[in-house]
């Protein structure tokens, strides 16, 4: 098929979102057990964030981080963009990445461990994510500084944590970003290709290969294959995602 797929889930989505209702359709069952972890439920209930939730269930990546937190209690610290973040991104940008890619950017917005917003202050740089594997790649800096205002830098993208989402004080903590966060190992300067400058006479095309390469898309391979390490998708995982998009 030559439909891009995640588009379409984009688009259904979107269309879903709009024909559910938000609030009132299911009476709570009253449970005293504390209600399981369950990061998709957090994210319907922030209702600014359908993308960003629905990349989370496409990549499988909400079953991964739902199972690690209830049946092994680890612990997560989620950036989650805004639906209006993800709108601002040139179009194309998503659905220029290879699956692989795609994955790797949704965990860039996981980090590993637990963090309230004071922990920020003594995290040390580069702050490992989730898609950070054992090469030491894809990571974010962050920087705050004494109102509690906390910077994430991708070297590519700047912003700061807009809000709270949820936050449990020791193992999920959800934070709303204004912007995604693009990895630098992503959307960077690619290393210069073997072919040399060329003269800007030379075909009456100029030479602008910056960003507008990962917007492209198909054209050039350049994304592909860059060693991501999946700490979380092993196995598996990554076949289901293949299976489910193609
Ligand atoms: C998590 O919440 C979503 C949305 O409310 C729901 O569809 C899903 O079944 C929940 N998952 C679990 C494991 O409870
Ligand atoms: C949903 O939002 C309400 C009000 O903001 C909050 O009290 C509740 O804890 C939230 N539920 C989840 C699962 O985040
Ligand atoms: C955070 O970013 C803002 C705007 O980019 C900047 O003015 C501020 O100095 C930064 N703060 C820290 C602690 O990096
Ligand atoms: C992140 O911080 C590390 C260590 O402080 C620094 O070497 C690196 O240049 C920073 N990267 C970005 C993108 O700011
Ligand atoms: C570029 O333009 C110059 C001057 O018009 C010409 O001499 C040169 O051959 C051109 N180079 C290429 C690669 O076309």
């Amino acid at each position: 098929m030559a439909t891009c797929p995640l588009l379409m889930v984009l688009t259904l989505a979107a269309l879903l979102a709009l024909t559910t209702p938000l609030d009132g359709a299911q009476p709570a069952a009253p449970d005293p057990a504390p209600a399981p972890l369950n990061i998709t439920a957090i994210l319907v209930n922030g209702t600014n964030y359908n993308t960003f939730s629905h990349l989370l269930r496409e990549t499988q990546v909400d079953i991964q981080i739902n199972d690690e937190l209830n049946d092994l209690a680890n612990a997560f610290t989620i950036f989650a963009p805004t639906d209006a973040a993800f709108k601002s991104l040139k179009s194309g940008t998503l659905n220029a990445l290879v699956q692989q890619d795609q994955v790797g950017l949704v965990l860039y917005h996981i980090l590993p461990r637990y963090y309230s917003l004071d922990m920020f202050e003594t995290a040390s740089n580069p702050v490992r994510t989730q898609a950070s594997g054992n090469h030491g790649a894809y990571t974010i800096n962050v920087t705050t500084d004494s109102n509690m205002q906390v910077n994430i830098s991708t070297g590519i993208v700047h912003t700061r944590i807009a809000k709270k989402i949820f936050d449990d004080s020791q193992q999920l903590a959800v934070y709303s970003l204004d912007k995604v966060l693009l990895p630098y190992d992503l959307f960077g300067p690619k290393p210069p290709a073997s072919v040399p400058p060329v003269a800007e006479n030379a075909s009456g095309k100029s030479p602008s290969r910056d960003s507008a390469a990962a917007e492209e898309g198909t054209s050039g391979g350049g994304l592909h294959g860059r060693g991501v390490g999946w700490s979380l998708l092993v196995g598996g995982g990554f076949v289901a995602i293949a299976g489910y998009l193609f």
